[in-house]
């Protein structure tokens, strides 16, 4: 190994998939450094899930900050350019699938650099999604194709792609769920919002749900009629609080029946809310699969999931935006109806061990 392995990441979703990793490599005495774009820089944002998640200041912060796609994406680029090129890494991993993501895989494509690539192979065949445009170019550069379930694989194999590079690992995010479940019972976040015994958990942020003021009034109506039969816990992601304001409908959402809402958690926190929970109203990709692994009837607000399993095996459903579709599926499942699933193979809390494994020998291979 020449140089350091660098473990990148931008915003929210990232950091509980690269803290197992971070802990792996260190645990095997493994020279890495912690590359943090700063995509995600507000503290609720960013820097409460380092500490919750035990991982040190990051070795390296970009600053990038909000903008356009555009501008996020080159701006990671020319930054991280300059730390590969100062630092010549021995391999790069990034996860996911955020700006950042992307971004940091084409830098090493072109200056040859290897880059792993964790969360490999999901797709939502929805290229309206940013996120699925960065999945595809990830995929197409990055040298090692880390895919958490057997979806990925057979994606990956379809687009062509050589079956060498592909390897199933898990699911990462999986192996901080386990090891911080009994930690996050010492949260105090279901007293500190004063919750009732039975309640929702909502949360919403993707651009085609909150970006449009049409389908967020929608939504907005569904969720009126739902808080009637529960309480709903709602930590407002802040472009959804920004839009809400904007399409001035930020009083109708304070005003929805027995909401709590409340601003970004913490991971501790969240997972703490989300573990003693009823049901789960998202548009997230990651507490699609949480929820899976918890057992918790979990409902999707999109037309689409770039992760069928948790829908095949798991405790998923996906409703898309439609208002009664929505309040029909929330009240099954309040009946007791909600889906009973099973998790997901090789989503054990042991994914960072085999990936870090695979790594090692893609670099001892120099491939
Ligand atoms: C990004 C990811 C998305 C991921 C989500 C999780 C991309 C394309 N999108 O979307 O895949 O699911 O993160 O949150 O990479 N803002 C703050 N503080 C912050 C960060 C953002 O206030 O620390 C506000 C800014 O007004 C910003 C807006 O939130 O314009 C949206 O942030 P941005 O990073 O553009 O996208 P997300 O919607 O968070």
């Amino acid at each position: 190994m020449t140089g350091p392995i660098i473990l990148v990441v931008g915003a929210r979703p990232n950091f509980m998939k690269i803290a197992p990793l971070y802990s792996e490599l260190k645990r095997r005495g493994v020279e890495q450094i912690l590359l943090h774009t700063g995509q995600h820089y507000d503290d609720n944002m960013s820097k409460v899930f380092f500490d919750d998640l035990g991982m040190p200041k990051p070795d390296i912060y970009l600053g990038i900050g909000s903008g356009s796609h555009a501008y996020q994406t080159a701006t990671v680029m020319i930054e991280f350019e300059k730390i590969c090129m100062e630092l010549n890494p021995s391999l790069v991993v990034v996860v996911g699938d955020v700006n950042s993501t992307v971004a940091c895989s084409i830098v090493c494509a072109k200056l040859t650099i290897s880059c792993a690539h964790v969360e490999a192979g999901l797709r939502s065949f929805d290229r309206g999604m940013p996120e699925e445009i960065n999945r595809i170019l990830t995929d197409s550069v990055a040298d090692l194709l880390l895919t958490p379930s057997p979806d990925g694989d057979e994606n990956l194999l379809a687009e062509g792609v050589a079956k060498e590079r592909i390897k199933r690992v898990g699911n990462v995010m999986i192996d901080s769920l386990y090891s911080n479940l009994e930690r996050a019972k010492e949260s105090n976040i279901l007293s500190d919002l004063d919750v009732k015994k039975r309640y929702a958990v909502l949360t919403l942020h993707r651009p085609s749900n909150v970006d449009d003021k049409e389908i967020f009034t929608g939504i907005l109506g569904a969720l009126e009629n739902i808080g009637q039969q529960i309480q709903l816990v709602f930590p407002i992601h802040p472009r959804t609080e920004k839009n809400a304001k904007e399409f001035g409908i930020y009083q109708r959402l304070k005003a929805i029946p027995n909401i709590i809402l409340t601003g970004p958690l913490g991971y501790l926190d969240f997972v703490a809310l989300m573990a003693s929970s009823t049901l789960v109203l998202t548009d997230s990709g990651g507490l699609q699969e949480e929820t899976t692994a918890l057992g918790i009837p979990c409902i999707t607000l999109r037309e689409n999931t770039e992760r069928p399993i948790t829908v095949t095996e798991g405790t998923n459903t996906v409703v898309g935006c439609d208002p009664l579709l929505i309040e029909s599926t929330a009240f099954n499942a309040l009946e007791g109806n909600g889906k009973v699933g099973k998790v997901p193979e090789m989503w054990d809390g042991n994914a960072a061990k085999r990936i870090v494994d695979v790594i090692l020998e893609h670099i001892a291979n120099g491939d």
